[in-house]
């Protein structure tokens, strides 16, 4: 393997203009994104590449105030799917793999996540989201283990979707077995071998 680079993400991403959808509908934070300093120099491609996401706890709609440094964390996750699908292109066309990463705590930030609907399970509806993003490999966060309702719901309805490439390492969680003794199983999966395109 050659260097490999890491393409910060969710932040720093390029301008995206607002569409014309009717007079009185302003998108004021679209037009803050002008205060965005723009990447200081080219990124370099290697023979692997690395888009990691970490943390994001609900800043689906990015931050949104105009005083610094808010506009430089203003993309949005769809800015972001945006984005990835882009660099995806590019890879292909450079024939070099992009893999798309993410490391946790996707949830407890914000009420997009937390608490919505009321009495709901955290991220359940964001994670709909989430999973549409052509995620390569996935690890758990801390923030996905304090409640239970919230594990198992990734348990169920989250992590199946990644076909072996969510990691849980040593987190495990127990399941109701009816008639039977509780069992423990890992969350996710210890490991993930996989190629890649390359
Ligand atoms: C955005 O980040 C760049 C690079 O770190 C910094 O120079 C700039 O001041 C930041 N812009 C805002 C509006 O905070
Ligand atoms: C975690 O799950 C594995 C596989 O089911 C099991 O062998 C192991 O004992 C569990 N760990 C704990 C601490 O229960």
């Amino acid at each position: 393997m050659k260097a490999a680079t890491v393409l910060y993400s969710l932040s720093a991403l390029s301008a995206v203009y607002a569409c014309g959808d009717g007079p009185g509908h302003i998108h004021h934070r679209r037009a803050r994104r002008e205060n965005i300093t723009p990447p200081s120099r080219p990124l370099e491609w290697g023979d692997i590449n690395i888009i990691h996401t970490t943390d994001t706890h609900g800043w689906l709609l990015g931050h949104q105030k105009a005083s610094s440094p808010e506009p430089n964390y203003s993309g949005t996750f769809g800015d972001f799917s945006s984005f990835v699908t882009h660099m995806k292109a590019i890879a292909l066309k450079k024939d070099v793999d992009l893999l798309l990463v993410d490391s946790g705590d996707i949830h407890d930030g914000t009420g997009l996540t937390d608490g919505y609907p009321p009495g709901g399970v955290d991220a359940h509806d964001s994670n709909v989201f989430f999973a549409k993003l052509p995620y390569d490999l996935l690890a758990i966060g801390n923030h996905e283990l304090y409640v239970y309702e919230d594990t198992l719901d990734i348990y169920k309805n989250f992590i199946p979707k990644f076909k072996g490439r969510y990691l849980s390492s040593n987190a495990n969680i127990t399941l109701p077995c009816p008639g039977g003794k509780p069992r423990s199983v890992p969350v996710g999966n210890r490991y993930a071998k996989f190629k890649t395109r390359k």
